[in-house]
């Protein structure tokens, strides 16, 4: 284990079990769509190439950068577009994979930016939940996980760009 991070939160074995079970509901869930997978970088990126795996359809991958927080374990409110999708969605089944929702502000802004793209749908599929967080008008139609109000890290996420190759979810020393 990292020696910042204070206790495992969830285990290795705990992620997969649970992404087999996510990608056979999204294998049902869209079969015979239009499937585009739209990965939020960097967090979601672990997430998403182990959930596509598990994932038994054609489907199209692309992926979005925004920034919310700097290097600050706080939301500053203020998000940004780093990079845009390489492709058109109109017509597209999209699924956002997101790392984690916390205050919804990230995703709230890329769901309304989407909106003005004309896909033929747009659903959310976050590992992590916070239990605290009720972003309004905002919810995630598959979650990985639900977990405490903690900062945590691994499997994607980070802290100021350091432990995204954990291969578990972590609480930080705080
Ligand atoms: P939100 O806009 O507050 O929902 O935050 C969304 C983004 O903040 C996520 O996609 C993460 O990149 C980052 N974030 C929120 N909570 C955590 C955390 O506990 N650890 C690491 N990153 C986090
Ligand atoms: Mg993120």
């Amino acid at each position: 284990m990292a020696d910042e991070v204070k206790r495992v939160l969830i285990s290795q074995e705990q992620l997969k079990r649970r992404i087999q079970e996510l990608g056979k509901q999204l294998s049902q869930d869209y079969a015979g769509r239009n499937l585009l997978l739209l990965g939020v970088l960097k967090g979601a990126v672990v997430f998403l190439v182990d959930l596509a795996r598990a994932i038994d359809l054609p489907l199209q991958m692309d992926f979005m950068a925004v920034s919310s927080y700097g290097a600050s374990t706080q939301s500053s409110g203020v998000v940004r577009i780093l990079k845009d999708l390489d492709a058109a969605v109109d017509g597209r089944d999209i699924l956002v994979v997101e790392d984690i929702i916390d205050t919804g502000l990230t995703l709230r802004y890329i769901l309304e930016n989407l909106a003005m793209r004309n896909p033929a749908s747009v659903k959310v599929c976050a590992l992590l939940v916070k239990e605290k967080s009720r972003p309004e008008g905002i919810k995630a139609d598959y979650v990985g996980f639900q977990i405490p109000d903690e900062f945590v890290v691994g499997y994607g996420l980070d802290y100021a760009e350091l432990y995204r190759n954990l291969p578990y979810i972590g609480v930080l020393e705080s």
